[in-house]
């Protein structure tokens, strides 16, 4: 029997109101803060992740799918949003717009990590970048449409941690300490930290490890160190954050996972107990965009995985609508009944009602708990006479009442009580979501 890959999972029918719900949220907030919707291609060349999110981080070393294609083109799965939407925004001249320009995405993301409950190797972020401008308020903003986004699901329990990493004047100096701090610990060190010691000094800061843990307990903090730019940038983020009385808190060990970042970053906290996994994070990358060959171009955004969001929509027993069902399910009895149910469902979908016809030749019996356990408002049962009269019975499977109409009676009144629905009232997924 083959499986989907480890890490990696199938959307059922029963799920997918969950995902149309994020999804939808997701739009609106993006909507009232003018962001636009941007898709990019699912795979890349693979030098764009592994130069943007840089040497030394997990997802640069140990995590990303690469392979060759036919032509020997070496290409990567998406492993993250940010740079791929700083490609196309060089790719497509959109510095020449006035700026700042507004994307968001919604889209799978891979990386060959070891699967536990909120962590895959096919996840799905939402994402939106802020891109040309270098504005403190604009990092502001982008923390609140993350908060408003989160209380627009119904999620209200969770902190945003926020940090300021400097930027490429004052980060040496600070990594310099941090070294230096580390090096007189080395033999209480994990073997990860070693290597980080060297290749990312500044991912010392969050392992894991209780041994590495106590060390970073004493390590100088990085606030101390930052240039007086940094500092003011610093400082009217988290002014900006108390005008809009948006709750955080100073986290002088959060650095992120990946390499691109300057200044402001800030992670947010689910506070469910159990869950120790981060439910979005961003950040500044005011370098990114010139080091992928454009002109100097600061940038701020933030992704949020959507598997994370779900279960912890889950976890604290959110009500999410339904998806839509159809409207009735059409059982018959006999040969001449069978083809009146194919040209009567036929006549339906035309006039926009979605219907289930019943298939093969099952028993009545076995068509109304067909009916049943798909949940149709109302159930047509088309038999010998029905066929002669040119009627059908018409079952309210909520009121439990039925009455034999006619079908010209049928279509008309089915279309006033359901008129029918928009695409994208029905589809769970928006055409950005690949
Ligand atoms: P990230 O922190 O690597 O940042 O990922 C963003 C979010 O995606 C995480 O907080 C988490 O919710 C979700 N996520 C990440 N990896 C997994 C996984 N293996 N399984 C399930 N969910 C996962 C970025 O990717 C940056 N591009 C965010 C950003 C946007 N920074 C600036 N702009």
């Amino acid at each position: 029997m083959y499986k989907a890959p480890r890490g990696t999972s199938d959307i059922l029918p029963q799920e997918q109101n969950y995902w149309k719900y994020v999804k939808e949220k997701a739009v609106l907030v993006c909507h009232l803060y003018g962001y636009q919707p941007l898709t990019t291609p699912i795979f890349e060349d693979s030098r764009l992740f592994s130069r943007t999110v840089s040497g030394g981080t997990d997802l640069a070393d140990k995590e990303m799918y690469i392979f060759e294609d036919r032509s020997g083109q070496k290409l990567a799965l998406r492993a993250e949003g940010t740079a791929p939407v700083c490609r196309a925004y060089l790719e497509h001249g959109l510095f020449n717009l006035p700026q700042p320009i507004k994307l968001y995405y919604i889209g799978a993301a891979f990386r060959y990590e070891r699967p536990q409950a909120g962590r895959y190797r096919q996840h799905h972020q939402f994402g939106y970048e802020a891109l040309g401008d270098v504005d403190p308020a604009l990092d502001v903003e982008v923390i609140e449409m993350a908060q408003q986004f989160l209380l627009s699901l119904g999620l209200p329990k969770f902190s945003i941690q926020l940090n300021s990493i400097g930027c490429e004047l004052c980060q040496p100096g600070y990594i310099k300490s941090l070294q230096q701090h580390y090096s007189n610990h080395i033999a209480d060190l994990c073997p990860d930290c070693k290597t980080r010691l060297l290749k990312n000094p500044l991912r010392l800061l969050d392992c894991k490890k209780a041994s590495c843990q106590k060390i970073a307990e004493t390590a100088p903090k990085i606030t101390n160190y930052l240039c007086p730019k940094c500092q003011e940038h610093f400082q009217n983020v988290q002014q900006g954050l108390k005008t809009l009385e948006i709750p955080f808190q100073l986290n002088h060990r959060l650095v992120r996972g990946l390499d691109y970042y300057t200044r402001t970053v800030f992670e947010i906290e689910p506070q469910e107990e159990g869950s120790q996994s981060a439910l979005g994070g961003g950040g500044r990358y005011d370098n990114l965009v010139e080091q992928l060959g454009g002109k100097h171009t600061p940038a701020v955004g933030f992704a949020t995985g959507i598997e994370r969001l779900i279960l912890n929509l889950k976890r604290q027993k959110m009500e999410i609508p339904p998806s839509c069902k159809s409207v009735a399910f059409i059982a018959y009895l006999g040969e001449g009944a069978k083809i009146e149910a194919m040209k009567l469902a036929s006549r339906l979908r035309q006039a926009g009602i979605a219907v289930i016809k019943a298939t093969g030749s099952k028993s009545l019996k076995g068509q109304l708990r067909q009916a049943n356990s798909l949940g149709t408002n109302y159930t047509i049962i088309i038999g010998e006479k029905e066929v002669k009269n040119q009627t059908v019975v018409l079952r309210d499977m909520i009121n439990n009442k039925q009455d034999s109409v006619s079908i010209d009676e049928l279509v008309l009144s089915l279309k006033q009580n359901n008129p029918p629905r928009i695409i994208s009232q029905i589809h769970s997924q928006p055409p950005d979501m690949i």
